[in-house]
């Protein structure tokens, strides 16, 4: 287990579409989930995808299930591994019957001491396989929904900053939020 380097906005890396995972429950893969779970943890982040720690695979970790420094007011969400992971937008559980879009804060670990309102779907089905090759099927909504839009987002190069409409509320997060006790790095 180790706490892996994690790679900044402006590295190449980050900007790839990853590769699917073709082999599950390898010693190579739990070992790779171990680091990504330490180097999330080390940082307190609510998610991290393979890329940011170069790795050039589909494969995006988050949750926390306690309450986390880095989003004091955010609800707990399980702490998960998923692999080759597919999207679907869905349509609110009441109201229109189209999907649609809210607005939320938002931090990435590769954006240090930044953050930004990012527009991202209410509600989601996501599947995908855990580390074991084991299926994952979840309608979530709400803020598991925003982290799993972040992480998987991850995964097709694409960075939150990239998802901002209005910079009028993209700053940084000892400004805009000093009472938030967390390092300013991240
Ligand atoms: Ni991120």
């Amino acid at each position: 287990m180790a706490v892996r380097e994690i790679l900044l906005m402006g590295d190449a890396r980050l900007l790839r579409c990853a590769q699917p995972v073709t082999a599950f429950d390898t010693d190579e893969l739990h070992l790779l989930v171990t680091d990504m779970l330490d180097t999330m943890l080390a940082a307190n982040g609510a998610g991290l995808a393979a890329p940011q720690i170069g790795v050039d695979l589909q494969l995006v970790i988050f949750g926390t299930g306690a309450p986390n420094p880095r989003y004091p007011e955010a609800p707990p969400v399980p702490k998960t591994v998923l692999l080759n992971p597919v999207i679907t937008p869905l349509a609110p559980d009441h109201g229109p019957a189209t999907p649609v879009e809210v607005e939320d804060w938002e931090g990435c670990l590769s954006v240090p001491g930044l953050r930004a309102v990012v527009p991202r779907f209410q509600r989601v089905r996501y599947t995908g396989f855990d580390q074991y090759g084991d299926p994952i099927d979840r309608t979530v909504d709400g803020f598991h929904a925003r982290v799993v839009q972040h992480e998987c987002d991850h995964l097709i190069g694409k960075l939150y900053p990239m998802r901002v409409r209005d910079f009028s509320r993209f700053g940084f997060t000892s400004v805009l939020f000093p009472g938030l006790d967390i390092p300013s790095r991240k």
